[in-house]
């Protein structure tokens, strides 16, 4: 593992990542259903611009997405603020892949955003049916109301 030390010297002890490992890791109902989208994409590459790390995914699956939203299969940018990064909210590596549940980008960057609400978990392939399984629900039973 690489580390960082002037990354790391310039938070404060720790305190700015808080719980958000945890929540990034859970997958249910209420979340599929408080995402803009939810996806299933293999990281292909990571830039930084500014104080965001921008990477290149391809899009292998789309479970949900926004009514507007132009997202699809095939290449696309997702965009994660390097300070979410450094706390691993989310964690995202080069080469693997995952299944995503985020917020489309709102200020005209092209693209997808990650961060501390999102949910991001290294995909396994059982999933398939539990995302078929999200989609059927979320139809009847997303609630517009809660919010987590
Ligand atoms: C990702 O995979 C490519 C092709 O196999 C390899 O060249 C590259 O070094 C890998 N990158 C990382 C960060 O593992």
């Amino acid at each position: 593992m690489i580390l960082y030390p002037l990354l790391i010297l310039s938070l404060p002890a720790g305190e700015q990542c808080g719980r958000c490992k945890v929540a990034t890791k859970r997958l249910n109902l209420k979340r599929y259903c408080n995402r803009d989208y939810a996806i299933l994409a293999s990281v292909l590459t990571r830039e930084s611009v500014d104080e965001w790390a921008r990477f290149t995914v391809n899009v292998l699956a789309v479970f949900k997405k926004g009514r507007e939203s132009r997202l699809r299969r095939g290449s696309a940018f997702l965009w994660v603020q390097m300070e979410d990064l450094v706390c691993k909210c989310p964690k995202i590596k080069v080469n693997k892949s995952y299944l995503i549940m985020g917020n489309e980008h709102k200020d005209g960057q092209p693209g997808l955003m990650a961060g501390r609400q999102s949910v991001v978990i290294e995909w396994r392939d059982d999933w398939q049916e539990k995302m078929k399984s999200l989609q059927r629900r979320s139809r009847d039973e997303c609630d517009d109301e809660e919010d987590e």
